[in-house]
């Protein structure tokens, strides 16, 4: 190989002023075209494009000719820039090309099995076989360079604001965070096992019993829960913690540095403050506590009106102690066909709901809908003004248990604006969800359990009155409807975390086995202190317009937790297996364990 096969730009680099210069670009051959003996060909690499041009094969050095190169073979070319015949004004580079003196094929190709310069609609599952060749497409390498804007960006954020860089560990105990652990054989503690943290929550606690004040960390989490568009087992979060604080000191440093991190990474001015609103407010107005508040069509209470609209099944949910709501969907929410209500029907009572009324207040008859006749004159008249709906909305009805309604309004109020594009682009609805409940009733366990983690702080420290009605000092932060990150002031009297352990009915052992450690540190002046953790993922995907986080992480995982690419995980030598002293009984595979695809 030639000594000087080595760059002097990349290839997104040159433009008309270059001009007259000899140069050399390493990249991957991104097409190549052959126009009466004279080769044109695009190379390609991290930065961009340019087009080179070569007649004959004298220019060739260590290999065959134009003709053996195909797409995606490694190649170094050098030569004199000079203005092209024929500009292309959709490419940075597209005034100039190269006039190759030499080429030089630096390695091959196998025939890739999609095309990477164009963006076609390949498989899932062949893109993360084939992550090597995906992470190659332009668009791709284009969200990971977004990615790492992003976090430097908010790296700096937190440095400027005299937040320190800490690592916390990887093998490690088990994190109450809600799902189940990967754990990790240990060799030379028989029959014992690390947990992989779900988040680094106990020890970002004990860095503030330690005094260090303001912690942040790039953390990696680790999660074995199902997988959606927005869960992968392995993420990553944006943690912090400080000491000395309340909410609104949380609240205030996030925004900085969100304002601070959407600005240099990506030019956008967001709000000075995000608005708030508690979780009970968010329940009733938009059946969900991570309300997309981008548009309407808010939940309303229709109790007054079912006493007026005669409609007895409803007065008897009430009666019953359950709630009637409504919604009103308009921008020709009333041109919604019997065919697309019928659907919608299915999604409510999919989603627990006995049927799906409605009403189109603009028609009349049976196009009106099976609400039609309870919605009379004066009942129809004091319906639209409560749903503050028009003739041409459509008008959908829910009662029952208050969860149920909350539950279905708030996923029908979701799916109807999507369907019928309701939600304005361009927008960065930031929302900090507070005083969430502080217990969930675990009807399977016939216990209690914490809706955050059981170091959230109660808002009566000395926790009062019925389990049921408690309110936590948690916070959510909440970006266009996706739950973007969860926090809490902490619990950091050991009485108020003995206490709450008593209600989760933790007793005394199982503390001491889980979180002696946390206990201990608690009782050696421990700092009010409060924190939060960002998923990072979400956060990237959102700025991307991404709908699953998968597209702005390197190496995801598969929708069965797989990495399709190298194969994990997968079966270990039994010799590996007895050095940490595990024996397999591998249960008869089903269709659901044995498939690593995507799906
Ligand atoms: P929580 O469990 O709510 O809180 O997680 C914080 C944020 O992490 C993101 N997240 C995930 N992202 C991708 N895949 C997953 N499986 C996944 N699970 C969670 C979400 C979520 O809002 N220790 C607390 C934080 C704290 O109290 O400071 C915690 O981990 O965006």
């Amino acid at each position: 190989m030639a000594a000087d096969w080595r760059r002097t730009h990349r290839c997104g680099e040159l433009r008309e002023e270059h001009v007259g210069q000899e140069v050399t670009l390493n990249g991957w051959v991104a097409k190549r075209r052959n126009l009466g003996g004279i080769y044109f060909i695009d190379v390609r690499d991290i930065q961009g494009l340019t087009q080179v041009i070569l007649d004959g094969s004298e220019a060739w050095e260590g290999a065959a000719s134009a003709e053996h190169l195909s797409p995606e073979d490694v190649v170094s070319v050098s030569g004199k820039v000079v203005m092209r015949e024929q500009p292309n004004p959709e490419l940075p580079t597209g005034k100039i090309e190269i006039a190759v003196q030499r080429i030089h094929k630096l390695a091959s190709s196998e025939l890739p099995p999609f095309e990477i310069q164009r963006d076609l609609d390949t498989k899932i599952d062949l893109r993360l076989r084939y992550r090597f060749l995906d992470l190659r497409r332009p668009d791709m390498q284009e969200k990971l360079m977004h990615r790492s804007r992003f976090v430097a960006a908010m790296r700096n954020a937190f440095l400027k604001r005299e937040f320190i860089e800490i690592e916390t560990p990887i093998l490690t105990k088990a994190t109450p965070e809600g799902a189940r652990d990967y754990l990790v054989p240990s060799r030379v503690h028989p029959g014992n096992f690390y947990a992989l943290p779900q988040s680094p929550q106990i020890f970002k606690q004990i860095l503030m019993v330690a005094g260090m004040d303001r912690y942040f960390q790039v953390a990696r989490c680790f999660r074995d829960e199902d997988l959606r568009a927005d869960r992968q087992p392995e993420f990553t979060q944006l943690d912090m913690e400080m000491s000395f604080v309340e909410e609104e000191d949380v609240f205030m440093v996030w925004e900085e540095v969100l304002r601070d991190t959407f600005k240099d990474a990506m030019g956008v001015d967001l709000e000075e403050k995000f608005p708030s609103m508690t979780w009970a407010e968010a329940m009733e107005r938009f059946g969900c506590d991570k309300p997309d508040t981008r548009f309407g069509c808010e939940l309303r209470c229709l109790s007054d009106w079912v006493a007026q609209s005669g409609f007895e099944v409803f007065a008897k949910v009430l009666a019953g102690g359950g709630r009637v709501m409504g919604i009103a969907i308009p921008k020709g929410g009333a041109k919604v066909s019997r065919g697309a209500l019928k659907k919608l029907e299915k999604f409510a009572k999919d989603l627990g709901a006995g049927g799906l009324a409605w009403w189109k207040p603009g028609e009349s008859g049976g196009a009106a809908g099976p609400m039609a006749r309870f919605c009379q004159e004066d009942s129809g008249a004091s319906l639209l003004n409560t749903l503050e709906a028009g003739e041409e909305d459509l008008v959908l009805f829910c009662g029952g248990d208050e969860a149920l309604v909350w539950r279905v309004l708030g996923e029908l109020r979701l799916r109807l604006a999507q369907d019928l594009d309701l939600i304005p682009k361009g927008l960065w609805n930031f929302l900090w969800v507070t005083a969430f409940p502080l217990l969930e009733w675990d009807a399977e366990k016939e216990r209690w359990s914490s809706s955050h983690h059981p170091f959230t702080a109660p808002d009566d420290w000395e926790m009062t009155g019925d389990p049921a009605k408690l309110l936590s000092r948690a916070y959510d932060l909440v970006l266009n409807g996706w739950e973007l990150g969860s926090g809490s002031i902490r619990i950091h009297r050991s009485d108020t975390q003995a206490k709450l352990f008593k209600l989760l009915g933790i007793g005394p052992e199982e503390q001491r086995t889980k979180f002696g450690f946390l206990l201990d540190a608690l009782t050696y002046g421990a700092p009010p202190h409060a924190g939060l953790g960002v998923g990072l993922d979400r956060l990237v995907a959102l700025t991307l317009g991404m709908d699953s986080i998968r597209d702005v992480i390197a190496f995801p995982k598969t929708a069965t937790a797989a990495d399709a690419m190298c194969e994990a995980p997968s079966v270990v030598e039994s010799a590996l297996l007895r050095e940490v002293h595990i024996r397999c009984e591998v249960p008869e595979p089903t269709m659901e364990t044995d498939s690593k695809s995507v799906s």
